[in-house]
């Protein structure tokens, strides 16, 4: 008979052996579910409390950067827009990088505005007290809720370095102008400076709602999309011609075609200190609309409103002078030449100095060849030592070689401005390499922001170009400028990457 032996003494301390593994491996097990759980519960946990801090406003534009009115180190303003449904009563707090508490700001103002295809509150508060030159944080409460929050870095006083990016004609909602707010974006500035013909066609409320702020002011960072800029970095800008004017039919100004035009006064929140220009007066921006359009406009605009077409500005140690140069305006004119020359003898107190306008005062090609009425402010620019006149309007780069002035003849105006001949010295012996200090101002159109390169193919033979150009280049492109002390370093640079002109400057 088969009868089961009783086990061996070894059989059973292994028999326990297992048992006691298949128990640990179980416990194991267990505990490793246990700690799976957990940390599974901890992640939503943490993930609900994001969200709980964060809860994301419905912005029309999301909260940006401006100068304001009366710019300082220690202030930036913010501006957001909201629909006209939206909620008011939203507070506004900051605090310097890393530490805990917030300060309160001063109220917010909220306007309603109606100059636009549909009406939206316009909100902006004043951030004072600033780290100068230093990372701080601010945001937005609505009651206990942060429905946005962002870092900035509060102007630079007194700096010898500071890097910025100078480009125009961007606001077209192309490929282009996305991969190159992507770029500067990805190199870093500390601000911008824009040449005008901002958004196209018609410096339209709607049209910025459309192609400005969601490229330069997109709440994430790709060259597909744009990038988070306007809420972390200051933009300054020159008008140009879609901004304001746009012909002798007034495009932007004639609310009569466009209701919504002249965005730029209502957007941009830049210093109050150029010519004290009253509407209607010479030199300020014309308007054609009926009595009540204009009035609601003038409401809304308030004291930009024609004034901050022109002002000045300085970073660190570089000086601003942002001219309007739309052709309604005459800089031979004893207001305009006098304020621009005061200007610039004030700027003496700056090692860099820089004039920033739209319609160029020297450039090659056959667009816009007829507009040089710019020429008018050159003999200023050589006496009081500006470095580099930046330029847009023409939708290329162009660099020209250090370059003097005279005129001899101003042909009679049209619409879209006129011609002034004269006679030019130029500094061949300049390259930015060897030799690296001009004796006469720089000028540089930066027009390839987004709106389509206007590519004239005879000026890729130097030959063919204006004697004065010394580089053209016909491809979607930034200018970016690093100064150190008295070393400034200036690059093209194009979406993809490229650089597509480099000089030094030094003094
Ligand atoms: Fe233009």
């Amino acid at each position: 008979m088969r009868g089961s032996a009783p086990p061996h003494q070894g059989e059973v301390r292994n028999k326990l052996v297992t048992k006691n593994f298949r128990f640990l491996r179980y416990r194991a097990a267990l505990a490793s579910g246990l700690v799976t759980l957990t940390l599974f519960a901890c992640l939503i946990l943490c993930f609900r409390s994001a969200l709980a801090e964060i809860t994301p406003a419905s912005f029309l534009v999301s909260p940006y950067l401006q100068a304001g009115s009366e710019p300082g180190a220690d202030r930036v303003k913010v501006i957001w827009a909201t629909p006209a449904d939206g909620r008011e009563g939203y507070r506004m707090q900051w605090r310097p990088a890393g530490k805990a508490d917030w300060s309160d700001c001063s109220k917010v103002n909220c306007m309603p505005v109606r100059h636009s295809p549909e009406v939206f509150l316009l909100s902006s508060v004043t951030l004072e007290n600033l780290p100068a030159g230093k990372t701080f944080e601010y945001r937005i409460q609505d009651g206990n809720r942060t429905i946005f929050q962002s870092s900035a870095v509060a102007p630079l006083v007194n700096s010898d370095n500071c890097k910025f990016a100078v480009f125009g004609d961007c606001g077209w909602g192309s490929p282009a102008q996305k991969q190159l707010a992507y770029k500067m974006y990805k190199d870093g500035i500390d601000f911008a400076v824009l040449t005008g013909d901002l958004v196209y066609q018609h410096g339209r409320t709607g049209e910025y709602l459309e192609k400005f702020f969601p490229i330069y002011n997109c709440d994430s960072a790709s060259p597909e999309t744009g990038a988070p800029l306007l809420r972390s970095t200051m933009f300054y800008a020159a008008p140009g011609n879609h901004d304001l004017y746009n012909g002798s039919f007034g495009v932007s100004g004639n609310f009569k075609l466009f209701a919504d035009g002249l965005a730029y006064y209502l957007f941009w929140d830049q210093p109050l200190n150029g010519p004290a220009l009253l509407f209607g007066e010479p030199n300020a921006t014309p308007i054609a609309a009926h009595e009540i359009a204009l009035a609601e406009f003038r409401s809304e605009a308030g004291t930009h409103f024609p004034r901050m077409a022109n002002f000045s500005f300085d970073y660190g140690n570089t000086h601003w002078t942002v001219l309007d140069a739309n052709p309604y305006v005459d800089w031979s004119s004893q207001k305009m030449a006098t304020w621009l020359e005061e200007d610039l003898k004030k700027a003496a107190k700056c090692k860099w100095r820089f004039v920033a306008m739209h319609q160029p005062a020297f450039h090659s090609g056959n667009s816009h060849a007829h507009e040089q009425q710019m020429r008018a402010v050159a003999p200023l620019m050589e006496k009081y030592g500006v470095d580099i006149v930046f330029a847009g309007h023409v939708h290329n780069y162009q660099r020209s070689y250090p370059l003097k002035f005279k005129a001899n003849q101003w042909q009679a105006p049209n619409f879209l401005g006129h011609k002034i001949v004269g006679e030019f010295t130029l500094d061949k012996t300049f390259d930015g390499k060897t030799n690296t200090k001009p004796n006469a101002p720089i000028y540089i159109v930066t027009g390839c922001g987004g709106a389509p390169a206007t590519a004239e193919r005879e000026l890729d033979i130097p030959e063919k170009r204006e004697s004065f150009t010394a580089t053209y280049a016909a491809v979607y492109s930034y200018t970016r400028c690093e100064i150190n002390k008295g070393v400034l370093l200036l690059r093209q640079l194009a979406a993809d990457g490229r650089e597509l002109d480099r000089i030094q400057i030094t003094k």
